[in-house]
């Protein structure tokens, strides 16, 4: 009975406050610390931290750190465990940051890979075999998605959750390490995520918490352009910070809310370019990435997405994007599809993912009443699973972390907007009119 009173005057009182609390019975519990990292001394020359992307048609690249400067940035792989048919040679780099100096960064292309295959390899020669599997080339197809994951005891649960999902590749929607410009934080997260980004491709865009910029000093980015090298060059883009890919019949764009947007940017001009260039027959599905949410009824981080949505919502309008991907707000969120700040049946489903896990705990507190695009919102931690079934279904679910299980909370079945009537024409001279026009 107590108990009962107890809850009737926690949920009233947060009523008031102006904040929802979806989920039922649910008792959030707070941030967890920091995970802390055993010093672990390995010899110089094995692989550290080693994780993988895509890189082009039936291509991979192995990234990884070793401390000895000599250590050589080859990979050898093959479909058999210790037996190594082919070998492929890559390229290395390294920087400094203050007093920090970094290991040896690897990246090193493997292909051509057959599809959905399971792959044995070793990175420079030493150390143990890790195993990747490579995505399949048609539909059904799954990704895992978890922004703002830092390296905390809940981006620890949250990694275990998606390692017993069965997916293909990981998309992560920016706010990576929470370094903060202590830059072994970078190299512990490495570390953390290592079990799971070297056997599935991990594809990210960068948050605030790549930027790590001194003002006369340093450049932004300078720590994730070197260590999280996307397929920017194989999608026809000048800029880490922005590029696309395929998987099955998905073509992705990751954005960067923190590099130009404006219609003079070379951002803007490359998006209409890989925009024009989307054929519909081939990729039926179109989903876009980037860090700082335009649909977002949380308090938190509130407009910040204004700028880059009145700068480039219209072209992802004409071109049909049916899914966008964000995170920054530390709470889960779904909308209906929108456009221009309203229902719109032809405009994308925005999905707010910034719950992975980081040290800052989550954004409880929301406007009211929610807007009338807003279906789901609630601030829990965990990850989101996104099924693509065949050319014109999607099952997308969001499972919250709940104490250490993985509970499934919000879930839909999306339709593409293929056969829609609304702009899916690609490089069709209708769409072509539309985005030349912008
Ligand atoms: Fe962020």
């Amino acid at each position: 009975m107590m108990k009962l009173l107890l809850r009737h005057l926690l949920s009233t009182t947060l009523f008031i406050a102006g904040t929802v609390f979806a989920g039922g019975d649910y008792i959030r519990p707070p941030p967890r610390k920091t995970l802390s990292f055993p010093w672990d001394q390995k010899p110089s020359s094995q692989p550290q931290q080693v994780h993988i992307s895509l890189a082009g048609d039936k291509h991979m690249r192995v990234t990884w750190v070793t401390n000895d400067g000599a250590s050589p940035s080859i990979v050898e792989y093959g479909t058999s465990p210790e037996k190594y048919s082919a070998t492929a040679q890559g390229e290395s780099t390294k920087y400094s940051y203050l007093l920090y100096s970094s290991g040896k960064i690897h990246h090193t292309v493997i292909g051509p890979l057959q599809e959905n295959t399971t792959y044995f390899y070793k990175c420079g020669g030493e150390g143990p075999e890790f195993q990747l599997k490579t995505p399949p080339s048609k539909f059904p197809v799954t990704f895992a998605v978890a922004g703002d994951l830092g390296q905390t005891g809940w981006t620890k649960s949250t990694l275990d959750h998606i390692d017993q999902c069965k997916y293909d590749v990981h998309l992560l929607p920016g706010d990576l390490s929470y370094a903060d410009y202590l830059q072994h934080r970078w190299d512990t997260f490495g570390q953390l995520v290592q079990p799971l980004a070297s056997s599935r491709p991990w594809m990210v865009t960068q948050g605030n918490h790549e930027k790590e910029s001194i003002p006369f000093l340093k450049d932004g980015f300078v720590s994730y352009n070197s260590r999280w090298k996307m397929p920017f060059e194989e999608s026809g883009s000048a800029s880490n910070l922005y590029y696309s890919f395929d998987v099955a019949g998905v073509h992705f764009v990751m954005l960067g809310s923190y590099t130009p947007y404006d219609e003079y940017s070379d951002q803007y001009s490359w998006l209409k370019a890989d925009l024009l260039k989307v054929d519909r027959r081939r990729t039926p599905w179109l989903v876009v990435l980037f860090h700082v949410p335009w649909y977002n009824s949380n308090r938190a981080h509130q407009g910040e997405g204004d700028d880059m949505m009145s700068s480039m919502e219209h072209l992802l309008y004409a071109a049909g994007v049916d899914i966008v991907f964000t995170g920054h707000v530390h709470a889960y969120e779904r909308t209906k599809r929108v456009y221009n700040g309203k229902s719109d049946r032809c405009g994308a489903v925005h999905i707010t993912i910034g719950d992975g896990g980081n040290r800052e705990g989550l954004a409880h507190w929301y406007k009211q009443p929610p807007p009338e695009w807003s279906v789901f919102r609630e601030a829990s931690f965990g990850h989101g699973e996104l099924k693509m079934v065949n050319s014109t279904h999607a099952y997308w679910s969001w499972h919250r972390n709940e104490d250490d299980e993985s509970v499934q909370s919000d879930q839909v079945w999306l339709t593409s907007l293929i056969g829609s009537g609304c702009n899916t024409g690609g490089g069709s001279h209708d769409m072509r009119r539309i985005l030349m026009a912008s």
